[in-house]
């Protein structure tokens, strides 16, 4: 018997605490729903299991992330397989074989998407982060005992998105929005900008800047004016809140799941802003 499914990463922004806070925000009835900065895809998982029969749209930038969450649904034997392999690889050298795995760029599609789940579960923090040249470069976290493979999840997680149909593409959110019809749900939860300097950003060789922030508020009128339902979380800042006047918003308390500084994982206010 399969549990409810959860995030098989650790994702920066990962929305596992707010759930009760977003659950209780959603609109009564809605058509598709659609997740377009899907991350580790806390409501997602927990939209599919509540067993609606609706169609699912998730996509995300991150190519490597999104190949994941393709390899678990369409592959998950040779996926827990090649954890496995990881897995006993990594114990008998566990720095060695980090940063082995870290420097190598697999060609097949269960090699790249098993490095990306063994380094998020092995690097430092669950951080997700590449330089310039879109390498990954975070070094190896200080774990005891790191669950590499969760066989039970990952199959959670793969029969929930079949059962789903879900839908899961790697592309930006201005291509994404253009599937939502009226009625559908868009629940967007971006990269956040940086209010105190605590901010990450940076989760593809690309920031999100400004520039993508007025973006955002653009396909939020967009989807507005053809009629779908918008949920959207952000950080409590003024040249966030500007962007949505005449929208629901309010301030909700959450905890940081991913910092760099420790100090900053207590409380911290983030906006939910709704069209409804
Ligand atoms: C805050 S995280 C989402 C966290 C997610 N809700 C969860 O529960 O884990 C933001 C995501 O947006 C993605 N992203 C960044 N820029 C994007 C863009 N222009 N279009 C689509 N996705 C983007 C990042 O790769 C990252 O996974």
């Amino acid at each position: 018997m399969l549990g409810a499914p959860r995030p098989f990463v650790k994702w920066a922004g990962g929305k596992r605490q707010l759930l009760p806070v977003l659950q209780e925000s959603l609109p009564g009835s809605f058509g598709a729903y659609h997740e377009p900065f899907l991350g580790g895809g806390a409501l997602l998982f927990q939209m599919v299991s509540a067993g609606h029969r609706r169609r699912f749209l998730a996509s995300d930038l991150n190519r490597d992330l999104v190949d994941a969450y393709v390899a678990i649904r369409d592959r998950i034997d040779e996926m827990v397989r090649s954890l496995e392999a990881h897995d006993g690889a990594y114990r008998d050298d566990p720095c060695g074989y980090y940063y082995r795995v870290r420097d190598a760029s697999p060609r097949g599609a269960i090699a790249r998407a098993s490095r990306l789940v063994f380094l998020n579960r092995t690097c430092f923090n669950g951080l997700y982060r590449v330089n310039s040249r879109g390498r990954f470069n975070v070094p190896l976290g200080r774990y005891a005992n790191p669950a590499i493979v969760n066989e039970g999840n990952l199959r959670a997680v793969s029969a929930a998105l079949r059962a789903g149909q879900v839908d899961i593409r790697c592309r930006d959110f201005g291509a994404a929005i253009k599937d939502a019809r009226p009625g559908d749900l868009v629940y967007l939860d971006p990269p956040y900008q940086p209010v105190d300097g605590t901010g990450f950003t940076s989760y593809t060789s690309r920031d999100f800047g400004m520039d993508d922030l007025g973006r955002l508020a653009e396909a939020c009128r967009e989807l507005d004016g053809r009629g779908c339902l918008v949920m959207l979380s952000n950080s409590d800042s003024r040249e966030v809140s500007r962007l949505f006047p005449g929208w629901r918003i309010r301030r909700v308390r959450a905890r940081r799941a991913i910092n760099s500084d420790s100090g900053g994982r207590s409380g911290h206010r983030e906006l939910l802003i709704r069209n409804y």
